[in-house]
């Protein structure tokens, strides 16, 4: 057997929950309601010659340029956002450099982050989740950390707003990070921009170490077309641009991504529904005393401590998927539901509703 770099033997393993997920799938901050007709329709078209040729990224690029206000210099599309992710850690880390990452996260920072061979360093959020602006500052400018020196630290990376958490950082704080690590690459993922509306693109011009993603996953119903963009500065894109392979992207995805971008209504109601969903659902949570983290993304984590097993056993049981969120950081007893379209928001409401009364959950709150 051949012997992999050593860094792979020591990577955490990501299991996303990949076989068994009939039921309405609200465990994967998928879109509920599926993609764009618009985009359907579109595939109806294809014929063999789209297939049978090598994917042309330039006009998707253009397209998706025109969309972000933004230079097409200044991006590169995606396989996905974990392409982009994949990429900035290739490009900027080397074993012996510091990633800085703030917990809970997206497991897949760390993993690209320690597959390089660089050090994951880990800063626990807030005890209500919020990011440590301070104390990652601190951290950069003092070193407070024995362990950490400034300039080592080579990546930081933030979702924003956070999964599993839904929290927010505001870009400010996110800027004032990004002067103080001049030297360090700060990649700030935006995947669930669409349900909050704040961003931090194209703030790169003024602090060119900055890279923001967008994923066309989420509120664009496409995660299995794998289509998202990174984009930054444009000397450091056109770094990143010799590291990626020119065919990453496939050409139905890059085919029906201009359809996609074009059906503003269809995006922009679901994204109003699914944040209907997201208020009804923390209402319920509140008045049920349930503990919970206000959330800009298209899903809410809650606290159930011991019954959260139970619970999210009971939700399959009436044919909803829901995630157990145990495993990350600080998150023991938490279960994150994603929220979409209105008729999933209600079922949902009303089975978790049911749930909770099976389970005796929040019963003296409600009555
Ligand atoms: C914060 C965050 N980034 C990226 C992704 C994955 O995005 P993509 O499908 O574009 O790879 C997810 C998916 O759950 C996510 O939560």
């Amino acid at each position: 057997m051949l012997k992999a770099r050593g860094p792979l033997h020591t990577l955490k393993e990501y299991h996303p929950p990949l076989g068994n997920r009939e039921g309405l799938r609200l465990d994967f901050n998928e879109n509920t309601a599926g993609c764009s007709p618009r985009v359907l329709e579109r595939l109806r078209q294809l014929d063999g010659t789209t297939v049978a040729r090598y994917p042309e990224r330039e006009k998707g690029e253009q397209v998706v340029a025109a969309h972000l206000r933004v230079a097409p210099e200044e991006l590169l599309l995606t396989n996905g956002t974990d392409e982009a992710i994949h990429l900035v850690c290739q490009a900027y880390l080397e074993p012996g450099d510091d990633a800085l990452i703030v917990v809970p996260t997206f497991a897949m920072f760390e993993i690209y982050a320690a597959a390089t061979g660089a050090r994951v360093v880990s800063i626990p959020a807030g005890p209500h989740f919020e990011f440590p602006t301070q104390a990652v500052l601190s951290l950069l400018t003092n070193g407070s950390d024995k362990n950490v020196r400034a300039t080592r630290v080579r990546l930081i990376a933030v979702a924003n707003p956070n999964n599993p958490t839904g929290t927010f950082v505001p870009v400010q704080d996110l800027a004032r990070i990004a002067k103080a690590a001049p030297d360090a690459a700060i990649l700030v993922d935006e995947a669930y921009f669409e349900f909050c509306g704040e961003s931090m693109m194209p703030k790169w011009r003024e602090c060119p170490n900055l890279f923001v993603t967008r994923t066309f996953s989420k509120a664009y119903g496409l995660a299995g077309l794998r289509i998202g963009v990174l984009t930054g500065h444009k000397e450091q894109m056109h770094m990143l641009r010799r590291a990626s392979s020119p065919y990453n992207l496939n050409s139905v995805a890059l085919e029906c991504l201009p359809a996609a971008l074009a059906d503003k209504s269809y995006v922009r109601e679901y994204v109003n529904q699914a944040i209907v969903g997201r208020r009804e659902l923390e209402a319920d949570l509140a008045a049920r005393g349930i503990r919970h983290w206000p959330s800009r993304a298209n899903f809410v984590l809650f606290y159930l401590g011991d019954n959260c097993k139970t619970f999210v056993h009971e939700m399959r049981a009436r044919g909803i998927l829901v995630r157990d969120r145990s495993s990350d950081y600080g998150c023991k007893g938490c279960a994150r539901v994603t929220v979409g379209r209105d008729e999933h928001n209600q079922r949902l409401i009303e089975v978790m509703r049911e749930v909770f009364a099976e389970l005796g959950i929040g019963e003296q709150v409600a009555r």
